[in-house]
């Protein structure tokens, strides 16, 4: 029988051990991680580097596509949303509607995701210029995300619970797309639909 772990599975690194100034990543270093350890919710490769420094590595490989919610009624996937993004190195996250979101889903990988509020869907599509926008919901007439071929530079653009879409935000896209379902619910959580979505764009464009 395998034996069960006897402590809660822990991550990070206490004070740096040696010279610092030796370590070749040096210049990015923060001096408080390097003092009191460093257990952000970060991959390992940015241990002991400063926030600074993180946003401009991953600025330097961000991907092609952005992701964009409408936030009429403060929808809670938008924390899990951000984190997702950030996961799967989305360029920018746009939030559409009311600039208020709860973080706490987010779980502080806003702090190095470039999140843009658009007051509504005319704002947007006038920041967001010729980039396509590509709508994400199950209405009728929409094609299936499966037999999709995303552009590498696009937005996805996801609706919230309850309302989904709207049609201003229907009417903008170049594409609307289902991911399909066999099951008996309407629908997927939004949260989880962005995920599918980013991971179907990072198998097109990074795996083949
Ligand atoms: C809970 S759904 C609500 C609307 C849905 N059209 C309905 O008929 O119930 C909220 C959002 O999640 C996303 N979503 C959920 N299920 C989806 C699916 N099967 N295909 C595409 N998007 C989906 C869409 O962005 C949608 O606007």
């Amino acid at each position: 029988m395998t034996e069960k772990p006897t402590e809660q599975p822990t991550w990070g690194v206490g004070p740096f051990e040696g010279d610092p100034s030796k370590h070749p990543d040096f210049e990015k270093f923060d001096p408080e991680l390097l003092a009191e350890g460093d257990t952000r919710n970060v991959v390992d490769y940015y241990r002991y580097w400063s926030m600074e420094a993180i946003v401009a590595d991953l600025d330097s490989k961000r991907h092609g596509f952005h992701v964009a919610i409408e936030n009429w009624q403060h929808d809670l996937n938008i924390g899990s949303i951000v984190r997702t993004a950030n996961a799967f190195l989305a360029k920018e996250v746009h939030i559409i509607g009311n600039r208020r979101w709860n973080r706490r889903g987010a779980m502080v990988t806003d702090r190095y995701q470039h999140v843009t509020h658009h007051p509504d869907v005319e704002s947007f599509i006038k920041y967001i210029g010729e980039l396509p926008i590509i709508a994400i919901d199950n209405v009728p007439g929409c094609q299936k995300l499966e037999e999709y071929s995303p552009p590498k530079e696009c937005v996805f653009l996801f609706g919230q619970e309850g309302p989904g879409l709207s049609q201003a935000a229907l009417d903008s896209a170049s594409a609307v797309l289902e991911i399909s379902q066999f099951g008996s619910t309407r629908s997927i959580n939004a949260s989880a639909a962005a995920a599918i979505t980013m991971h179907s764009w990072v198998t097109k464009h990074v795996f083949s």
